[in-house]
């Protein structure tokens, strides 16, 4: 499959889908703290979303037979991406959440994600967030015109597994615009020089999911949330990235005058 590469009209409404989804969630984070239902924040996420006159990507998503039921993507703890939010699951301190928010706006879709600590974390979460924050930015440096796509699978491994932590291998990053997945896929493990070369005018939505424990998960009874096989941690931070000839461009970053 070729990746599709976008004119100028494309990249325009890319940035502006991008930037909703930044501002969503850039909205979100500050009303994560213990007492607060993943729920609650499902409805600060429908209602931006609505209010920056985008859709979500998420709701009806179909998978198989099923359609994801909510508006955002709120996985706790050892839940890795695609936690249903819910009334009973209550963030307490400690816990880590990861906030997922993908939208359609005129066409295009903007996917972006972060992991942000409920209330004092342990040191070892708090390293656990910083190392995988800091395999995306490592993964988008190397989104460079002219590098491959496996150049940015073996930056985000080689430092998540330095620091001795491990990357989800069943899901991936992906191209994403007027579809929420487009080519190529993006694992976040692999080894330089090895996949699709990296042209102008792509949007990658690269995401490290990473694991303190083993890389292994499963997926639970409701179909959508997935889980770590062994219960350890997980965190997900996710851009939306245009490649240029200038270097790769974050698209998921708020309009400096709000959207
Ligand atoms: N960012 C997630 C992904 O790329 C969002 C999925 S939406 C859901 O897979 F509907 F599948 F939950
Ligand atoms: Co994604």
């Amino acid at each position: 499959m070729t990746i599709p590469v976008k004119n100028a009209e494309g990249i325009a409404r890319m940035r502006a889908a991008c930037a909703i989804a930044a501002t969503v969630l850039e909205e979100l984070k500050p009303l994560v703290r213990p007492g607060v239902a993943t729920q609650d924040l499902e409805e600060a996420g429908r209602a931006a979303i609505a209010r920056l006159g985008a859709r979500s990507a998420c709701y009806g998503y179909q998978h198989g037979s099923r359609r994801y039921p909510a508006h955002t993507c709120i996985s706790v703890n050892e839940e890795v991406v695609h936690g249903i939010p819910s009334l009973r699951r209550v963030l307490r301190d400690g816990d880590i959440v990861s906030l997922d928010i993908v939208v359609w706006h005129e066409g295009y879709v903007g996917d972006n994600a972060c992991t942000v600590p409920v209330g004092l974390i342990s040191p070892e979460r708090a390293r656990l967030l910083q190392v995988s924050r800091e395999a995306l930015d490592l993964g988008i440096q190397q989104a460079r015109v002219g590098q491959r796509i496996g150049d940015i699978s073996a930056a985000i491994q080689q430092h998540v597994e330095a620091a001795g932590f491990n990357v989800v291998r069943e899901m991936v990053g992906h191209g994403v615009g007027v579809r929420m997945h487009e080519p190529p896929e993006i694992p976040n493990f692999g080894r330089r020089g090895t996949g699709d070369r990296i042209r102008p005018g792509m949007t990658l939505a690269i995401e490290p999911m990473v694991n303190a424990g083993g890389y292994r998960t499963r997926t639970l009874e409701d179909g959508w949330t997935v889980v770590t096989a062994d219960g350890s941690a997980s965190a997900h931070f996710e851009h939306t990235v245009l490649t240029t000839d200038a270097g790769p461009e974050i698209l998921t970053v708020p309009r400096r005058s709000g959207v």
